[in-house]
């Protein structure tokens, strides 16, 4: 039998008690599915680490967890550390080494959500963003000289490469084109930059060429938020920028009823790294030990890490499994408007599994 092995970051705040129900529900879609195992190994990296060692990870932390099939995240962030170090010290420092160059992130609305927006009752928003994750503004290009001083000057530089735009358009277009509507959206604004974004749009010209049954269309990042908001239907796929795509995914995953169960993978298409995956949502340090953090991010995520891993009958199940419990609105947690725990809602996701008969 296949035997998957997973390393788990819990991270910070909320982080440890998405990814212990995360870890709960995945052992139950192996005892239910039969044809795969999983073996977790915890890494207790992140804020309080840092506290204790002066750094997020151990030095040879990448090394520990190289070999492992996959990643499940938790949460970087912690209230006395500044943010770029939690940051740097672990999301970025895992994403970027192991070159996890395409972030995914899928938006819908799911079963008993309310989308905010009034003419949305669900399929009119079914989206997949796509986020370059290695470079441009992330790239950590940038200085600061006379620190202090009034004649202080700081840059933070955003670099695109030839080659790391090329592979995250046609990571885009392949994502497009494998979906129903085969229809990409160009995120830019190379009206106002015009050497980086240029090149970007010059890219997807090029990448386009190789896709000719994918509909394709330009926007800027600013008439973006407008459209996503005012004709969500007009969007299925689309690619931007590691900061355009930041914001845009916040949006969507309000625009989708909550940032609580938005997913992400970040993921090394050659799999010569493993990939990671977590919930968009953040370490949450308002809500955290109360047991109410919403769980269903880091399900869909971990649906996301079974369908990479090459366990799609159980990302399915998995997804079965939460869209049965989000349309039950006694279910809902706090970030949906309602009463329900984290324990209830893991409940009654695993209950949903073994219940499943497909
Ligand atoms: C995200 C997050 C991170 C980012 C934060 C936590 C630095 O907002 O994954 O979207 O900006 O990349
Ligand atoms: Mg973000």
């Amino acid at each position: 039998m296949k035997s998957y092995r997973i390393a788990t970051i819990p991270g910070d705040g909320i982080g440890t008690e998405v990814v212990s129900a995360g870890v709960e529900v995945l052992e139950a879609l192996a005892a239910r599915d039969g044809g795969f195992g999983l073996a977790f190994d915890h890494f207790d990296w992140g804020g309080a680490y840092y506290k204790k060692h002066g750094r997020m990870m151990p030095e040879d932390g990448r090394e520990q967890i190289r070999g492992h099939d996959a990643i499940l995240f938790g949460s970087a962030g912690h209230p006395d550390i500044p943010d770029h170090i939690t940051l740097w010290g672990l999301r970025l420092a895992i994403c970027q080494p192991f070159d996890q160059y395409a972030n995914v992130r899928p938006t819908r609305v799911l079963p008993g959500i309310t989308s905010p927006l009034r003419h949305v009752s669900g399929p009119e928003l079914d989206w997949v963003i796509v986020r370059e994750n290695s470079e441009g503004e992330y790239a950590g290009v940038g200085g600061r000289v006379h620190q202090g001083l009034p004649i202080e000057a700081a840059t933070d530089v955003s670099m695109m490469t030839r080659a790391g735009v090329t592979r995250i358009m046609r990571f885009a277009f392949r994502l497009a084109q494998s979906r129903p509507r085969k229809l990409l959206t160009v995120v830019t604004k190379s009206n106002a930059q015009r050497y980086a974004m240029v090149m970007w749009d010059e890219i997807a010209v090029e990448v386009a060429k190789e896709f000719p049954d994918v509909t394709w269309d330009k926007a800027i990042v600013d008439a973006m938020t407008m459209r996503m908001t005012l004709k969500p239907e007009t969007i299925d796929t689309v690619v931007a920028t590691n900061l355009h795509a930041d914001i845009l995914s916040d949006l969507a995953a309000a625009l989708a009823g909550s940032l609580g169960i938005a997913p992400t993978a970040n993921l090394n298409p050659e799999r010569e790294f493993p990939s990671m995956f977590e919930p968009i949502h953040g370490s949450a340090f308002d809500i955290m030990g109360k047991g109410v953090a919403n769980p269903v991010g880091t399900f869909w995520s971990a649906s996301m890490m079974l369908d990479h891993l090459g366990e799609p009958k159980a990302a399915a199940r998995l997804m079965r499994a939460i869209e049965r419990v989000t349309a039950d609105t006694a279910l809902h947690t706090p970030d949906l408007g309602g009463r329900a725990t984290t324990r209830q809602v893991t409940d009654a996701v695993i209950a949903a599994i073994k219940a499943d008969n497909e």
